[in-house]
């Protein structure tokens, strides 16, 4: 079973839009496995975008995921990861398909409200980054087999 790490950056948290966000990843099917609200350190903030480190965007993304607290949450199914892209759209809210998060609630790419995970291992990696195994809850949801073929 995937799983992938979703942040709900400060502008989701300002913006009232945290219930929103975790309700349409809910409703589509995914399992909440970890939640948490938290503040963000500059270095768990350098180690999560340490890709991007030296491009343009980079110091603007570090002040923004620092700025205030945020919400981070790990979900699993089948197909995880790209379940939650195709939730949110793509990177830039104006490029986004409507119907998706970002271009529901965003204008521009610098408050684009939410992250989610780029690949199954990468999922993965940033899960352990941010989670400790002992916040991550392992359970069976009733009527599970409804949502998921195999479970
Ligand atoms: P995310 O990691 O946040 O889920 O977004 P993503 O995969 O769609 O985009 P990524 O390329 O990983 O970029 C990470 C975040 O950096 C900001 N960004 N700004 N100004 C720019 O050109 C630019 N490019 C990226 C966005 O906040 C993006 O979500
Ligand atoms: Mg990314």
């Amino acid at each position: 079973m995937e799983r992938t790490l979703v942040i709900i950056k400060p502008d989701g948290v300002h913006r009232g839009l945290v219930g929103e966000v975790i309700s349409r990843i809910e409703r589509r099917g995914l399992r909440l496995i970890g939640m948490k609200f938290m503040q963000v350190s500059p270095e768990l903030a350098a180690q999560h975008y340490a890709i991007h480190k030296g491009k343009p965007f980079y110091d603007g993304l570090i002040s923004y995921i620092t700025s205030s607290p945020v919400v981070v949450v790990v979900w699993e199914g089948p197909k995880a990861v790209e379940t939650v892209r195709q939730l949110m759209g793509v990177t830039n809210p104006t490029a986004a398909a409507p119907g998706t998060i970002r271009a529901d609630f965003a204008v521009e790419i610098g408050r684009n409200l939410t992250h989610g995970s780029d690949g199954p291992e990468n999922g993965a990696a940033e899960v352990a980054l941010w989670f400790k195994p002992q916040e991550l809850v392992s359970w069976q949801r009733d009527g599970e087999r409804w949502v998921f073929e195999k479970n």
